[in-house]
């Protein structure tokens, strides 16, 4: 479709096209059904199969063992902020939290918000979040050790956990969920808003460990217990269920068409190496992350001016290369290549990047 961007957006991001193809195919007459899914009850055996696919194919392509729930949530990742201090609290035990840029704080302030106590035991805040905290510790008597393993604002990633031993891993996985395997077993708890990596916004994913309901206090409301979607499945109440459907049909791509999350961090990877080379082989382009902390998703730089990428993401634009912009908080320029965004735009976007140097530096 000629008229379609190479689309660089932070989230909500590209989607595959395969994707967006069967969504209009299947929108009138969902697989016989005679109805969208936009019209279908929550409650239809339809439904019901399009939930427990969802669930099955994350389950395959994390390799989630039978000891790990998968449930849909609305309220975002910023709902998951509250929920898991009120839920996976244990009494006398404190929360451990790693700070590493604007979504880390706001999770953290959100637990002390609710009256817990929280240690921060790692941050990169005197360093303006260029970076993964090292060495980061684990507290054996705090209750979760919480991190976000990609910073989509800063365009810093985790490329290896801390090891927790008996205290469970919590992370936000937002921006980086699967874009490549990873041992789930350390975790707890793992949550994503979907509307990076896996789907269109109005849901969080999010992997329960069993043992972790057993801290679930009983005197929630319904609403806010991890417990209440775990027993009806992502369906105590009427969920987000075309986003749903397109979360399932986005694993499908990764599963079937791509062929899972080896091929899938191979084909991030080899994107991410072709930007930051691009941006390292002179002076011009500066990468505002340490080397070793560099996320593969969300690759952030800076021009020589503010001047020149305002002129940079215009110019861009008009070549149909779209979302170059930074966060508002910091500025600069930003391309987040998740898993929908194809090399086909990456090479596009080296190119572009060659040529304006030439032009402009
Ligand atoms: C890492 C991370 N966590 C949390 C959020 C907030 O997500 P939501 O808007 O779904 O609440 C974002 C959104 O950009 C994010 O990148």
């Amino acid at each position: 479709m000629s008229n379609r961007v190479y689309n660089f957006n932070p989230g909500p991001a590209a989607l595959p096209l395969q994707v967006l193809e069967t969504i209009k195919a299947e929108m009138l007459d969902y697989r016989g059904t005679g109805m969208s899914v936009l019209e279908m009850s929550h409650r239809s055996k339809p439904f019901e199969s399009i939930v427990n696919e969802a669930v099955a194919r994350t389950k395959r392509l994390l390799n989630l063992g039978d000891d790990f729930h998968v449930v849909f949530i609305q309220g975002g990742a910023s709902l998951q902020f509250s929920m898991i201090p009120m839920n996976l609290s244990v009494e006398e035990r404190p929360l451990d939290y790693v700070n590493t840029g604007t979504w880390s704080t706001k999770a953290i302030k959100e637990a002390k918000a609710l009256g817990k106590s929280v240690r921060v035991v790692a941050s990169s805040e005197d360093e303006n979040f260029s970076h993964i905290p090292k060495g980061i510790k684990v507290n054996p008597d705090s209750a979760y050790l919480h991190l976000t393993s990609n910073n989509t604002i800063k365009g810093t990633q985790y490329h290896a956990f801390p090891e927790s031993k008996s205290v469970p891993l919590v992370s936000d996985m937002s921006s980086d969920i699967m874009s490549r395997p990873f041992d789930a077993r350390p975790f707890g708890l793992i949550y994503a808003g979907a509307q990076k990596n896996i789907g269109p916004s109005g849901s969080a994913m999010v992997l329960i460990r069993k043992d972790m309901l057993e801290r679930v206090p009983e005197n929630l409301p319904a609403m806010l217990k991890y417990t209440s979607f775990v027993k009806e499945n992502s369906l105590y109440n009427t969920p987000s269920c075309f986003v749903i459907y397109v979360i399932g049909l986005v694993l499908q791509w990764i599963e079937e068409t791509i062929g899972g999350l080896d091929k899938m961090a191979a084909i991030n990877r080899e994107k991410a190496d072709l930007l930051y080379g691009t941006i390292d082989r002179g002076g011009f382009y500066r990468g505002t992350a340490k080397k070793d902390s560099r996320s593969l998703m969300n690759v952030t730089f800076r021009l020589p001016s503010e001047a020149l990428e305002a002129r940079f993401v215009s110019e861009a634009q008009k070549e149909g290369l779209s979302g170059l912009k930074g966060h508002r908080s910091v500025g600069g320029c930003r391309a987040s290549i998740y898993n929908a965004v194809g090399m086909d735009a990456v090479k596009t976007l080296a190119d572009f990047m060659v040529a304006f140097e030439k032009k402009a530096g």
